[in-house]
């Protein structure tokens, strides 16, 4: 995307709308404020980095187009007082984006988080976000109509990468604007999170301490999707049509933007590889689900299902079944201490049909110690950086 403010798009999605993002001034909401007024959207920024903000604004030439107002987003004031310069600005609010958040401290055990941090991280996060949403349902109610956005994070979508302070906070947020979402549903307010993954904005070159070339091919590296890299653009290019009308149907949805890195933890393979190259020179791996075969024999409906290493047990030619086990625990599982087995589906396969689940249906019964709510590729190439 062109940041050359006097550059047009062929067709304005956002023309004769009235936006306020928090946030506006750095990274992700800077380059949406850009793609918003470009779209003929009137942007008021809020922020506390009020000399960056205000540089911004400069660019453009005119308070018509797009102008700052400091809004630290956890004082109730501050918040009330955006909005309002919204409305008497610029006649009225019709997308209120929630985007100003912080990562807090880099992430630790439980044991060592620091409580401080937490109630930090919460109360911009996730505070700030309530509050702006608050004062924008003030307006946007009597009008029956806007658009609530916040930046969430694939934080809500995967775990074990970040902080506590700051995944809980995503999860929240998610939580929040889905709920806000079924509220102000009724009238005829829409409301969507953004969950991108890691973007090379000053939050992360500065916790990285990379620049923002070095930042991106480093997350570039350890992405699954290849040939592309997530850009700050690219989360705007998403605001951009949950705020427009492109999307008049859509709310309560978390739009993740992460090219699949969440869907996918190649732990188990990368084991498998290292064992099978360690161990067996020719090997016929036959890779099979088990379970509850003997309960579909006596006609109840379970089916098995599989996550990339919970419901699988290799079958292969030399190699003893419990050696096996105890390597992939080792190298691949989540959950330490503890070695799956068949029994583990049988009791399930047992709890499912039985009276003790009778209100359990439709439920896709994951057993993998919390394996696929992982990817630790990111991390592990971090670690390697500086190791
Ligand atoms: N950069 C990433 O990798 C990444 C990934 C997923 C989600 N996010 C989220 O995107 C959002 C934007 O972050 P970014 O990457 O553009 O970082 P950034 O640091 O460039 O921008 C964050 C902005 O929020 C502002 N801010 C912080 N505290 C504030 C407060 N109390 N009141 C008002 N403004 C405040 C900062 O001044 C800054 O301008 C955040 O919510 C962040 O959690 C970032």
């Amino acid at each position: 995307m062109s940041s050359n403010p006097s550059a047009s798009p062929i067709s304005k999605r956002l023309e004769g709308k009235v936006a306020l993002i928090t946030g506006g001034a750095s990274g992700i909401g800077e380059c949406t404020a850009r793609l918003f007024v470009q779209h003929g959207s009137k942007v008021l920024i809020a922020d506390v980095q009020d000399d960056l903000g205000r540089a911004l604004c400069q660019e453009y030439g005119s308070e018509e187009i797009i102008s700052y107002v400091h809004c630290n987003v956890t004082v109730d004031s501050d918040v009330q007082n955006a909005v309002d310069t919204a409305v008497s600005r610029y006649g009225k609010l019709d997308i209120r984006f929630n985007n100003a958040g912080i990562s807090g401290n880099t992430k630790s055990s439980i044991l060592n988080s620091d409580n401080e941090d937490f109630m930090r991280v919460l109360n911009i996060n996730v505070y700030g976000g309530f509050l702006g949403a608050k004062h924008a349902a003030r307006v946007m109610i009597p009008a029956k109509k806007g658009c609530i956005l916040f930046t969430a994070s694939v934080a809500s979508v995967l775990y074990g990468d970040l902080a506590h302070a700051y995944t809980a906070s995503k999860n929240a947020i998610v939580g929040l604007a889905k709920n806000l979402s079924v509220d102000l549903g009724q009238h005829g307010i829409r409301v969507n999170s953004i969950s991108p993954t890691a973007v090379a904005t000053p939050m992360l070159t500065d916790a990285l301490r990379m620049t923002k070339e070095a930042a991106e091919k480093f997350v570039a590296s350890a992405a699954n999707l290849k040939e592309a890299v997530l850009e700050p653009e690219d989360v705007a290019q998403a605001a951009l049509y949950l705020a427009s009308d492109d999307s008049k149907y859509v709310s309560g949805v978390n739009l993740v933007i992460d090219g699949g890195y969440n869907l996918t933890n190649p732990s188990l393979a990368m084991a498998m590889k290292s064992f099978i190259l360690l161990f067996i020179s020719t090997c016929l791996c036959r890779i099979k689900a088990r379970g509850c075969r003997a309960y579909q024999e006596l006609g109840c409906r379970i089916g098995t299902a599989s996550t990339e290493s919970g419901s699988m047990v290799i079958e292969s030619m030399g190699i003893e079944k419990r050696k096996f086990e105890e390597f992939l625990s080792s190298s691949s599982a989540i959950l330490k201490e503890t070695l799956l087995e068949p029994e583990d589906f049988a009791n399930a396969a047992i709890y499912l049909p039985s009276d003790e689940s009778k209100y359990t249906s439709e439920i896709n019964l994951v057993i993998d110690g919390g394996y696929s709510l992982t990817n630790p590729t990111l991390p592990l190439a971090l670690r390697s950086l500086f190791y």
